[in-house]
C-alpha cells in the first residue's frame, strides 16, 4: 500500500484526490466477504477505507448499513471528516463511524437497556 507507486487507474471519488495504488484499489473495489489488510503507518489505509465507503455509497449501499470502527476518537473523527468531504454530511451523518468502545457502549444500551454507569454482566456470571 505504498503511495509512491501509483497505478494508472484513477478513482474519481478518491477522498484525497490522488491516484490510488493497486493494493489500495483492491481494497476500494473488494466485493462481498471479509478482507484483511496489513499495512504500515501512513501507508494509505484510511484513504482506502474512506474511498471504499464512498464507492459503496455511490453504488447504492444505504448509509445506515456502514459500520466503520477504529480505536481512537481522533481516528474516528478523521474518518468522519474525510467521508464528509467525499459524500457530504447528509449521508455521512447517517453512517456509523465510531470507536470500538463507543459502539460497544451503544450496543449495550440498545440490547440491554444499560447506561454508561451500569455494568453488563454475562447471563451465567455469579451475582
Ligand atoms: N495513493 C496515494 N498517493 C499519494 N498520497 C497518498 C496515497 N494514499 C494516501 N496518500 C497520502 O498519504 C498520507 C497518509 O494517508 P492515510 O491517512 O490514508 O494513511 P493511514 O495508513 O491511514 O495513516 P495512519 O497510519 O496515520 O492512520 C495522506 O497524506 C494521504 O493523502
Ligand atoms: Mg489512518
Amino acid at each position: 500500500m505504498t503511495p509512491s507507486h501509483p497505478v494508472t487507474e484513477d478513482v474519481p471519488s478518491s477522498d484525497i484526490g490522488v491516484t490510488m495504488t493497486a493494493p489500495q484499489l483492491g481494497v476500494v473495489h473488494h466485493g462481498d466477504g471479509p478482507l484483511l489488510v496489513l499495512a504500515g503507518a501512513g501507508s494509505g489505509k484510511t484513504a482506502s477505507i474512506v474511498t471504499r465507503a464512498g464507492r459503496m455509497i455511490n453504488e447504492g449501499v444505504i448509509p445506515e448499513h456502514h459500520l466503520m470502527l477504529t480505536f481512537s476518537k481522533k481516528a474516528a473523527e478523521e474518518m468522519r471528516n474525510r467521508l464528509d468531504g467525499l459524500v457530504g454530511n447528509a449521508l455521512s451523518d447517517r453512517m456509523q463511524i465510531r470507536t470500538f468502545h463507543a459502539f460497544g457502549d451503544q450496543f449495550k444500551f440498545i440490547f440491554y437497556g444499560l447506561t454508561n454507569t451500569q455494568q453488563l454482566h454475562r447471563e451465567n456470571s455469579p451475582t
